[in-house]
């Protein structure tokens, strides 16, 4: 039986390096009666921090959530030094849209800061979704270890069972800041990990891109153009949602495949490190043998979705009432 608690909106906090994806996943997130957004935090990665406060504050602007706090996180990684990924997300890590700025300004606190507020101010637990490199997660956890009993899961972008990205062997996110993703990993908080294995599937095509770029709506206008730079600077036909994937999955968690299992983060490896290694091993007793010893708690590793059912609550959220040609249902 339903009741009010099941239907209201659920408590999340973003934690962004926007970033083309970024921008998609804050236009569903802002877009979605079943999102409650709290508070956006931000950090170095697709770019450097400050662009990406400018990105986050451009983005909210244009989807009307003015009101949603933002505030600049860490400026590099704990350990490693900095690094962007300008030559996916553009100059200016956003597409090069030329888009003028928000006239709005971040928030006084450090992202550090307005986590623990927001967590600590939060009417119930919330759904805290980093969709960067963790590393304001990681201080988070080491500053105000007691505010994790305020977080009711994390929902990461992160990783991969299979092949990586920014290196053979890890995906960006994680080959960013290594140690940061090993800290949370580590915390014992229930934790789903989407990562490469699901990261692509969900696509727009190229056509549903120029009609939403053709959109009087502004938001929808903007994810049109983002979705419509990946497609070009790709040279295919459609282009992956990216992070706006792990939003879907938040609003509707049965959209993925998961299966539970120990991961841990590589943390040396000349070739390897980042690199995710989800424990698949069948039997066991091997797994209880390990002489590593076995990690706080299992993560639930997404390896599969329903990406046509993702794609459609993605565009039917963002931009309702477009026809969605890829639809074939
Ligand atoms: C991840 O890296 C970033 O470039 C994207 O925004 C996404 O979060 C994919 O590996
Ligand atoms: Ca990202």
């Amino acid at each position: 039986m339903s009741s009010r608690a099941d239907v209201s909106p659920t408590p999340v906090i973003l934690d962004v390096d926007t970033g083309v994806d970024d921008a998609l996943a804050l236009l569903l997130a802002t877009r979605s009666p079943a999102i409650d957004l709290l508070a956006v935090s931000c950090v170095a990665g697709n770019a450097n921090v400050d662009q990406v406060v400018r990105n986050t504050l451009l983005v909210l602007d244009t989807a009307g959530a003015v009101d949603v706090p933002v505030a600049r996180g860490a400026d590099r990684a704990l350990l490693d030094p900095l690094r962007d990924a300008r030559h996916v997300h553009g100059e200016d890590g956003m597409a090069d849209l030329g888009l003028p700025p928000s006239t709005r300004q971040p928030s006084d606190l450090h992202a550090v800061e307005l986590l623990r507020t927001a967590l600590e101010q939060a009417s119930r637990p919330v759904t805290l979704v980093p969709l960067a490199p963790m590393t304001n997660i990681a201080l988070l956890l080491r500053t105000y270890p007691h505010v994790a009993q305020r977080i009711e899961r994390i929902v990461f972008m992160g990783g991969a069972a299979a092949v990586g990205n920014a290196t053979a062997a890890a995906e960006f996110n994680i080959w960013h800041d290594p140690e940061a993703a090993a800290i949370v990993l580590t915390s014992g908080l229930p934790v789903t990990m989407y990562g490469l294995d699901v990261f692509y599937d969900v696509t727009v095509d190229a056509t549903v891109a120029a009609a939403l770029s053709a959109s009087e709506d502004p938001a929808a206008k903007l994810a049109g153009r983002l979705i419509a730079h990946q497609v070009q600077r790709l040279g295919g036909t459609a282009a992956t949602i990216g992070d706006a994937g792990v939003v879907a999955a938040v609003i509707a968690p049965d959209l993925l495949t998961t299966v539970s299992h120990p991961v841990r983060i590589e943390l040396a490896g000349t070739w390897t490190r980042g690199q995710t290694i989800v424990d698949r091993r069948a039997w066991v007793g091997d797994v209880v043998a390990d002489p590593h010893g076995l990690p706080p708690a299992d993560v639930d590793v997404a390896l599969g979705i329903d990406s046509d059912r993702a794609r459609r609550l993605f565009l039917d959220t963002v931009a309702p009432g477009l026809p969605d040609p890829g639809d074939s249902t």
